[in-house]
């Protein structure tokens, strides 16, 4: 894993980019991948206290259903529209809060959550689930988390849509 210690943000980024094309490598399985990319975040990305996957199924009458992840058990059904996975799936966009506290809806699955990132999973213009990051602290991301979050589901959605 990398040593975060020694590098800054856009490093850490592109250091799990090449980390991510190395678990995904000659690998198909999704669910596989997702709990090998759950669990390279979980343990590089300072200040978190939860990474996981929520799917999107169609035919479960829009909920999202939790899937591979690290941490605490978690939420097993969101409702699109409802919390922040929720609401990032029905906008189809990137959520960042930065603190939950203030916001409507939040689902509170593990008290200590104080700020959290939803990263949607898109292809070709279709909903595929989220990918939720939670963490202890306030305002624990920023721009950056956003564009390096970004481009690490980018290569996941390029190597299994
Ligand atoms: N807090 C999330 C629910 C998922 S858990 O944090 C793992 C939400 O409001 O969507």
């Amino acid at each position: 894993l990398p040593n975060i210690a020694k590098e800054n943000k856009i490093e850490l980024y592109n250091t799990l980019g090449k980390y991510t094309i190395g678990l995904f490598h000659g690998e198909d399985n999704m669910v596989t991948n997702m709990a090998q990319f759950t669990s390279l975040l979980f343990y590089s990305l300072p200040d978190v206290s939860w990474v996981g996957f929520y799917l999107f199924e169609p035919e479960a009458t829009d909920l999202l259903v939790l899937a591979p992840f690290q941490g605490k058990p978690a939420c097993t059904r969101i409702p699109i529209g409802k919390g922040v996975c929720g609401t990032a799936a029905e906008k189809c966009e990137v959520l960042v809060v930065d603190d939950v506290s203030t916001f409507d809806g939040h689902i509170a699955c593990d008290d200590d959550t104080k700020s959290e990132i939803v990263i949607p999973i898109m292809s070709n213009n279709k909903l595929y689930g989220v990918l939720d990051i939670d963490s202890a602290i306030l305002n624990r991301f920023d721009e950056k988390d956003v564009k390096g979050l970004q481009f690490l589901m980018d290569m996941f959605v390029q190597h299994h849509f």
